[in-house]
C-alpha cells in the first residue's frame, strides 16, 4: 500500500494561544491564515475545474484545496453545489476539464463509501466486506483475517455470516464502511453516508467513525452542519454555480468526544458558525 499516513499527531505547537482566535476564525479561500499546519499535505486541488459534457456551466471552477494527512475534511455546502463531483474527482471516477490533483507522494490506496451501502443481498456480511479483496485476487484464508479485523473496527463483530436483509439500515451501513476499510486505506471518502438514517443511528455512525478515524485521512461530503461540527478538524464550505471553495473554518484541536461534545458549548458554537458560513456561501452563489 502507498503513502502510509502518518500517524495523525496533532501537537499544538507551544505559545500559540493569542492565535486561538485566527484559528477559530472563518478563513478565506486559500490555508495559508492558518496558524497551526502540523500535518503535511496529502493531496492539493489547484484550480480544479470540471465542466460536464453537453453542459455550458461548469460543475466545479477554480476550486483550490489541500487534504492535510491524518485530518478529517468535512465539505458541506448546498445540494447541487458540487460536493459529490469533487470527490468523484478526487476518486479518479471523473476527469478534470482544468487544473490538477496533486498527489504529495504516490497515489494512496482510496474507500469510498456511498449514501447507500449498495450491499449484494444473497452475499453475507462477510462476502460483502470481502469484495475488494477477492477484486484484488487476495486469497480467502488472508481476506478471512481482514474481514474480521475490519467487522471489529466497525462494531460487527460476530456478525460475518448474516444476511443484509436481517440487518438494519444503520448496521448495513457499517459494512459497508467496512468493505471500505477493508484493503486498508491511507483515504477514505465519504459521500453523505449517513444521510439517510434516523439521528440517533446517526450519531452512533458518527461516534463509529470518529472511533476508526487513527491512520486515516478523511474527506467527508455533508449538508449536515451539525455532523460536520462533530467530525471535522477543518470545515470546506463551499457554494454554487459554480462549485467552488467559500470557505475553510478550522475547528479547536482539543475537543471533547461523544455526548460530552454534543453538550458543549464550543460546538453549540461551531453549529452556529457554520450555519453562518453555509448562509453567506448560499446568499452569494
Ligand atoms: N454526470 C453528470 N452530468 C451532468 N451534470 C452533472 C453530472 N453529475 C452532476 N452534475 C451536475 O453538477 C452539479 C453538481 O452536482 P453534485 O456534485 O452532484 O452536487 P452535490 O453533491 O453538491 O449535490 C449539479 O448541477 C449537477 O446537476
Ligand atoms: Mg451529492
Amino acid at each position: 500500500m502507498a503513502g502510509a499516513p502518518s500517524s495523525g499527531a496533532k501537537a499544538r505547537p507551544e505559545g500559540r494561544a493569542p492565535f486561538d482566535a485566527l484559528w477559530r476564525h472563518l478563513l478565506p479561500q486559500g490555508e495559508k491564515a492558518g496558524p497551526f499546519t502540523p500535518m503535511s499535505p496529502l493531496l492539493s486541488l489547484q484550480n480544479l475545474s470540471l465542466t460536464f459534457p453537453g453542459r455550458t456551466a461548469p460543475a466545479l471552477d477554480g476550486v483550490d484545496l489541500t487534504v492535510r494527512r491524518g485530518e478529517t475534511l468535512c465539505l458541506l455546502g448546498p445540494s447541487g453545489c458540487g460536493k459529490s463531483t469533487l470527490l468523484r474527482l478526487v476518486a479518479g471516477l471523473e476527469t478534470p476539464s482544468g487544473g490538477v490533483i496533486d498527489w504529495s507522494d504516490k497515489r494512496p490506496e482510496i474507500g469510498f463509501v456511498f449514501q447507500e451501502p449498495n450491499l449484494m443481498p444473497w452475499a453475507d456480511v462477510a462476502a460483502n466486506v470481502a469484495l475488494p479483496l477477492r477484486l484484488a485476487g487476495v486469497s480467502r484464508c488472508e481476506a478471512a483475517s481482514r474481514v474480521e479485523a475490519a467487522l471489529e473496527r466497525v462494531g460487527l463483530k460476530g456478525l460475518a455470516k448474516v444476511l443484509p436483509r436481517e440487518l438494519s439500515g444503520g448496521m448495513k451501513m457499517r459494512v459497508s464502511l467496512a468493505r471500505a476499510l477493508v484493503d486498508g486505506p491511507d483515504l477514505l471518502l465519504l459521500d453523505e453516508p449517513f444521510a439517510a438514517l434516523d439521528e440517533i443511528t446517526r450519531w452512533e455512525l458518527n461516534d463509529a467513525l470518529q472511533n476508526l478515524r487513527a491512520g486515516v485521512t478523511i474527506l467527508f461530503v455533508t449538508h449536515s452542519v451539525y455532523e460536520a461540527a462533530y467530525l471535522a478538524d477543518r470545515v470546506c464550505i463551499l457554494r454554487a454555480n459554480p462549485g467552488r471553495v467559500h470557505a475553510l473554518v478550522a475547528l479547536e484541536e482539543a475537543r471533547a468526544k461523544g455526548a460530552a461534545l454534543r453538550a458543549s458549548p464550543a460546538y453549540a458554537q461551531t453549529c452556529v458558525r457554520l450555519s453562518e458560513g453555509l448562509r453567506q456561501a448560499m446568499e452569494a452563489a
